[in-house]
């Protein structure tokens, strides 16, 4: 079974996916306070430096107990953050994981999210062991989705109407990748 520790930083052709530290805590609560990021999570954004503080002892938590993994997202040549992606929800018994991921607005639309999950996964698949790979998001969360599309992920279903917040229920879409489907078109 895979170790976090040490922790694997992974590379790609123009980004350094590498460990979350507490002293990314200002660009997390950047991230995270901005309601174009957060506007698909059903919950409020973040408002306070101490709730990325907590975000990020989370994450420690869950690589120190190998029961999660999150990685920060930088460009090659910057230790700055631009957004994470990690595996949770991993549930090891049976294979398969949940994955999460968020980047600055500023960095949209320059395929920095698929180049980044591409590495991610090829992770989880071959270093995690995991034999599913799922994502469960808001259906308007049209970048998400096709992010997901792209990297060969099927639409499997609909939950409907199992998230209430501030005072609406919407329904969530679940998306799969196994260990076996094609990848998605390169990049
Ligand atoms: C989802 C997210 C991570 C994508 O990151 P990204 O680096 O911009 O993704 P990429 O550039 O690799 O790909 C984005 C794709 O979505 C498309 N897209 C973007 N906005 C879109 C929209 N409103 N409608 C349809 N497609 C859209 C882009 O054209 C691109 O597809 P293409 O490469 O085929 O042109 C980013 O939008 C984000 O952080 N959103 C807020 C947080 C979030 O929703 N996270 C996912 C939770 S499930």
């Amino acid at each position: 079974m895979v170790s976090f520790d040490p922790f694997p930083v992974l590379s790609t052709p123009r980004l350094r996916l590498r460990a979350i530290e507490p002293g990314d805590a200002e660009r997390i609560l950047r991230i995270q306070s901005d309601p174009e990021v957060t506007r698909y999570f059903g919950r409020a954004p973040f408002s306070a430096l101490a709730e990325a503080e907590q975000r990020i002892a989370v994450v420690l938590e869950g690589v120190r107990e190998n029961t999660s993994i999150r990685w920060g997202i930088s460009l090659k040549d910057s230790h700055e953050l631009l957004g994470t992606a990690g595996f949770w929800r991993w549930n090891k018994p049976h294979r398969w994981s949940e994955i999460g991921f968020e980047l600055l607005p500023a960095f949209w639309n320059r395929g920095i999210m698929t180049e980044a999950l591409r590495a991610m996964l090829s992770f989880g698949f071959d270093r995690m062991d995991l034999h599913r790979v799922e994502a469960q998001l808001d259906p308007e969360n049209r970048a998400c989705m096709r992010v997901l599309e792209r990297l060969g992920f099927a639409r499997e279903g609909l939950l409907r109407q199992n998230w209430w917040y501030d005072g609406k229920c919407t329904d969530t879409a679940v998306y799969g990748l196994l260990r076996s489907d094609p990848a998605g078109p390169a990049a």
